[in-house]
């Protein structure tokens, strides 16, 4: 083959794409796609909380028991995301945790979890996005779980995924960590720190997620900036993916052409740097058609409506809006 992962597997990677199942069941191109690049899918929204019980008691597993028979259909493995997100949380629960301080109710949610899906998903993103350096507590995030449980709510979520799943890679997935800059500067030197504290105290963490949403209005990416920064969390004997990688663009006026350009040159200088890094074992694009890529027009974007649609399309993923490669 010649798909991205066969690209992935020569160096003994693997390549995946965030997917939603009523997308791929809609879309045969998009279908097709996910079948001939990806050895690796990852659920877009279907493993979230609010996902799988957005009113409480009404259970909803059915799209994530189609994405692993799919995925097992075609040979391919699933990434895990994500116990837990408070973005991805439904209200009741927020409002129950709030309240009633219950750390079993979080215990029960990951069982479920874990215990119908231990033998189709190997790697679960235990906590997303836990560190926050702008409004943070010490540089983790002040969600619900944190102000609830404190800023051990982290290790308990490692310890209480590792009890249910004994053999799963548990992960801890984050956001920020390319540029040169000092938010990143500091986000890199706060998310390294956290790792160090879990590792010395002998919590159960396997590996990372770099989301990796790549924008080209942050300047360029450096190799001696990340490459010491996934070096660090090597040393720790930590397995590294790549999760979400798109690239933001915004010239909405440029040619088609051009943009993509663009996007591959950012990708490409991102990946040699990445790909340098023996401890990155896989690489995942958050979506693998722009027609659903999350990245949406923004505020004082100026876009051209009658030519582009609302929204304009970014151009971030590995196939446009008319699945064109
Ligand atoms: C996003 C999905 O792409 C959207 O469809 C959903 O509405 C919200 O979540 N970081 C993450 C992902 O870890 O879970 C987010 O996914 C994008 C940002």
């Amino acid at each position: 083959g010649s798909g991205l992962n066969e690209v992935a597997r020569r160096s003994g990677r693997i390549f995946g794409a965030s997917v939603r199942m009523d997308q791929v069941s809609a879309e045969p191109g998009l279908a097709n796609a996910v079948a001939s690049q990806c050895g690796m899918l990852t659920p877009e929204i279907h493993l979230k909380w609010n996902s799988i019980e957005y009113r409480k008691g009404q259970v909803w597993y059915q799209p994530v028991d189609a994405l692993v028979k799919h995925a097992r259909q075609n040979g391919q493995t699933v990434y895990g995301h994500t116990l837990i997100w408070e973005q991805g949380t439904p209200d009741w629960a927020l409002h129950h945790l709030h309240h009633k301080k219950d750390w079993d109710f979080v215990a029960a949610h990951f069982e479920r979890l874990l215990k119908r899906y231990h033998a189709d998903i190997p790697v679960w993103d235990v906590v997303n996005e836990p560190i926050d350096t702008q409004n943070g507590s010490k540089g983790l995030r002040r969600n619900t779980f944190q102000r609830v449980f404190g800023s051990g709510y982290i290790e308990q979520a490692l310890h209480t995924a590792r009890h249910f799943a004994p053999d799963a890679k548990l992960m801890l997935n984050d956001y920020s960590f390319e540029y040169d800059n000092h938010v990143e500067a500091d986000r890199r030197a706060t998310f390294l720190k956290l790792l160090e504290r879990l590792k010395a105290k002998g919590v159960p963490l396997d590996g990372v997620g770099i989301q990796a949403h790549l924008d080209l209005g942050k300047g360029p990416l450096r190799h001696q900036i990340i490459g010491p920064f996934l070096q660090a969390i090597a040393d720790m004997g930590l397995e590294i993916y790549i999760t979400e990688l798109d690239v933001k663009e915004r010239d909405y006026r440029a040619t088609a052409a051009i943009r993509d350009q663009r996007v591959a040159d950012e990708v490409a200088r991102y990946l040699d740097i990445a790909l340098d890094q023996r401890a990155v074992k896989g690489v995942t694009t958050w979506g693998l058609s722009d027609k659903h890529s999350w990245l949406k027009v923004e505020r004082g974007d100026r876009v051209d409506r009658r030519r582009y649609g609302n929204p304009a399309p970014n151009r971030g993923l590995p196939y446009d809006v008319s699945m064109k490669p």
